[in-house]
């Protein structure tokens, strides 16, 4: 059974349409990898699964409750976390500190001050649990706008885990990340799958075909096809998509 599945989605910008009749499912703890060359409609369609846009046509569920037109806040309640291409750490304050908030804000309980929060021996354990799970408990004290972008990454990630998601969202994790981060944040989201299932949205393939259980196509707003690495990777159109984008791909 699916864990999360968008059908039939329309997403129109005037003329255009981005998001094209698109379904697509998850399974639980399945790595699902989103590709396509520039313009297919892959931020497009995150921005519809995480609330930021709202469709014109069609239905995204996730564990039988439907998302398709609740506000984000309460996407997250229901299960879906989504990691933020652009970064949403608070650069001025601790990595615990960072954390803290994020524990604090998905626990809902009421605003306390920020001298209190870290006395809170219940949020300190959950945010540190949470720096060791994305490898980060050397740099809790460090404030969080002077770790190297492989860190800060690693940071998002467990921001968006604070919200314990069913369903992670991770628009370009690798992005502007040199090989040996890259491999951490292989290793890091290959751990997490054992808890949560992924849509991974990555233009790194050495990552995507390291990852994946399956793989969605995306051109032109249409799903290609999905399948596992083996078919996607020896389907011909999809080689010839790569081929024909390989140059432009890397600078989106
Ligand atoms: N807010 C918008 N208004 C008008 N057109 C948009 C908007 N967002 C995206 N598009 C267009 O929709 C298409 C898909 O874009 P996008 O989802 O960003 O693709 P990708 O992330 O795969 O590169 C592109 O042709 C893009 O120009
Ligand atoms: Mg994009």
């Amino acid at each position: 059974m699916s864990l999360f599945v968008v059908n039939g989605l329309v997403k129109r910008f005037g003329a255009l349409v981005a998001t094209d009749h698109v379904a697509l499912e998850v399974h639980p703890n399945e790595i699902h990898a989103l590709i396509g060359p520039n313009g297919a409609g892959k931020s497009t369609l995150v921005n519809l699964i995480s609330g930021l846009l709202l469709p014109d046509e069609g239905q995204i569920e996730l564990d039988g409750a439907k998302l398709t037109t609740l506000p984000m806040e309460a996407r997250i309640r229901a299960g879906l976390s989504r990691c933020f291409q652009i970064t949403s750490i608070f650069p001025k304050a601790t990595v615990l500190d960072n954390l803290l908030l994020a524990v604090q804000a998905q626990s809902g309980s009421s605003f306390r001050f920020w001298a209190d929060r870290g006395r809170d021996p219940g949020l300190v354990e959950a945010a540190q649990a949470l720096a060791a799970r994305v490898g980060l408990t050397y740099a809790l004290q460090r404030c969080a706008g002077t770790l190297p972008h492989g860190a800060q990454r690693q940071l998002d990630v467990a921001l968006a885990l604070a919200a314990q998601p069913k369903l992670l969202l991770l628009d370009e994790p690798m992005a502007g990340m040199g090989p040996e981060d890259s491999e951490r944040m292989t290793e890091l989201i290959h751990s997490l799958r054992q808890d949560m299932a992924i849509l991974l949205i990555e233009h790194d393939m050495k990552a995507v075909f390291a990852l994946a259980d399956r793989i969605t196509v995306l051109v032109y707003g249409k799903v290609l096809l999905s399948g596992d690495v083996e078919t996607i990777r020896n389907h011909a159109q999809v080689q010839a998509v790569y081929l024909g984008t390989e140059t432009t791909e890397t600078a989106a």
